[in-house]
């Protein structure tokens, strides 16, 4: 199989088989598999199979596979039973801090147990993240901002081991939010939300980015170009030419939206948030590195006031077909992560659910009726109209 290298090892128990698997793609995967009858000749069929299903290069996110427990959650006579589920194979990367984890908005709205987790989670954020949840008119809104607010607890509890109430955040003049409890974490985080998406970025170093971004070829039916002139200003004169030199309509949307990711991806690493001169970064993108589904392009580089950042480097992937996202690291990590052993290693975006998010959560903001009446508040919000 083109691109795969077959140096797996099998290592046999009495009926117990794990299968190491290596491949091209830079993250090593680990198998257990039960068997029992002719071990040799099950080894050799499964292993096909596990080579041809897990080292193709991933087309776009990897669903997480979840497993049932039993949840240790209230659920009281008013509210339905919450079967909360945990990820059988943990997404969060424990080789370091690095992480990409994605969570669906439509899957979340579809889950036949959307209320109980709703519920659940809009006790498990502070009154204070609650209040500005809660305020938004969209459905779409609320709820990624609500994951958003779940997804940097989450991820602090999962990388540092303190209990969830015991995590605490702080935000920058500008907004950002860091970790203040634990105090004297090195890793840096970020969330985004956009489309059908919030998402986060954790990096080993303190400065990271992220922004998803939804592919809307034909907004509101304004052309690319009606869509360009309007990011001109925003626009150093060499992206104005790649995106207006684009073939057709869809190419310049797509560049159109790419800048803009990119812009906000360096934004939020450093930071800044809006600025007022953002044609002062210059992307520059390699076209002749696909970018598309699957793709994941890292040979993006940007100039600010004309001077190569080399300190920054850009993970350009998409969440699915129709999302792009980029994550704005920095280049000097320390020598335990997983960029920094190879700088060649890639990090697609894994699509976590409630299950993940609220792993080990408990009652920051008790609600009366156990948020019965919050549930029946958000249900009359609108949902966006994409
Ligand atoms: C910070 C900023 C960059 C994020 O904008 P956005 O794309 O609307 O929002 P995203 O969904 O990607 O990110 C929002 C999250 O980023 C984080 N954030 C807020 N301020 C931030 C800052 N200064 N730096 C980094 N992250 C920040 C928060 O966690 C926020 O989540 P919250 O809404 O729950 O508080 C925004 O404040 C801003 O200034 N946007 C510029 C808009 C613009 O003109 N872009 C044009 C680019 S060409």
């Amino acid at each position: 199989m083109e691109g795969i290298h077959e140096g797996g090892d099998a290592v046999v128990s009495t009926d117990e088989v794990t299968l190491t698997l290596s491949c091209f793609q830079p993250s090593v995967r680990t198998c257990m598999i039960t068997v029992s009858g002719t071990v040799e000749r099950r080894v050799i069929a499964l292993r096909h199979r596990l080579f041809a299903s897990q080292c193709q290069r991933p087309s776009a996110v990897q669903e997480v596979p979840l497993s049932t427990l039993n949840s240790p959650w209230n659920t009281s006579k008013s509210s339905p039973d919450l079967t909360t589920t945990m990820a059988t194979k943990d997404p969060t990367n424990t080789k370091c801090s690095c992480n990409r984890l994605a969570f669906s908005l439509s899957g979340a709205f579809e889950h036949d147990h959307f209320e109980a987790f709703y519920r659940k989670a809009i006790q498990s954020v502070t009154a204070e993240d609650y209040e500005k949840i809660v305020a938004y008119r969209y459905k779409d809104d609320s709820l990624a901002c609500l994951a958003g607010r779940l997804f940097l607890r989450q991820i602090t509890k999962r990388l540092t081991g303190t209990p969830w109430h015991e995590v605490e955040f702080a935000r920058t003049e500008k907004g950002k939010p860091y970790v203040t409890n634990p105090a004297g974490t090195t890793f840096g985080l970020n969330v985004t939300h956009q489309g059908d998406y919030a998402a986060l970025a954790t990096s080993c170093s303190e400065k990271v980015g992220v922004d998803v971004m939804r592919l809307d070829i034909s907004r509101n039916n304004k052309t690319a170009d009606e869509y360009i002139n309007s990011m001109a200003r925003s626009a150093s004169a060499a992206e104005l030419r790649q995106m207006r030199g684009q073939p057709t309509e869809a190419m310049k949307m797509t560049m159109f939206y790419r800048f803009w990711c990119l812009k906000e991806a360096v934004l939020k690493a450093t930071g800044d948030g809006l600025l007022d001169d953002l044609s002062r970064y210059d992307f520059r993108v390699d076209t002749s590195d696909r970018y598309a589904p699957g793709c994941y392009v890292t040979s993006t580089t940007v100039l600010a006031d004309g001077k190569l950042q080399n300190q920054w480097v850009f993970d350009e992937s998409f969440v699915d077909r129709t999302h792009s996202i980029a994550v704005c690291r920095e280049r000097k990590l320390p020598r335990t992560c997983m960029f920094a052993k190879d700088p060649e290693a890639k990090l697609f975006f894994s699509k976590v659910n409630f299950d993940f998010l609220l792993d080990g959560a408990t009652v920051l903001n008790p609600l009366p009726n156990d948020a019965a009446d919050d549930f029946d508040n958000f249900q009359k919000k609108l949902r966006k109209n994409f």
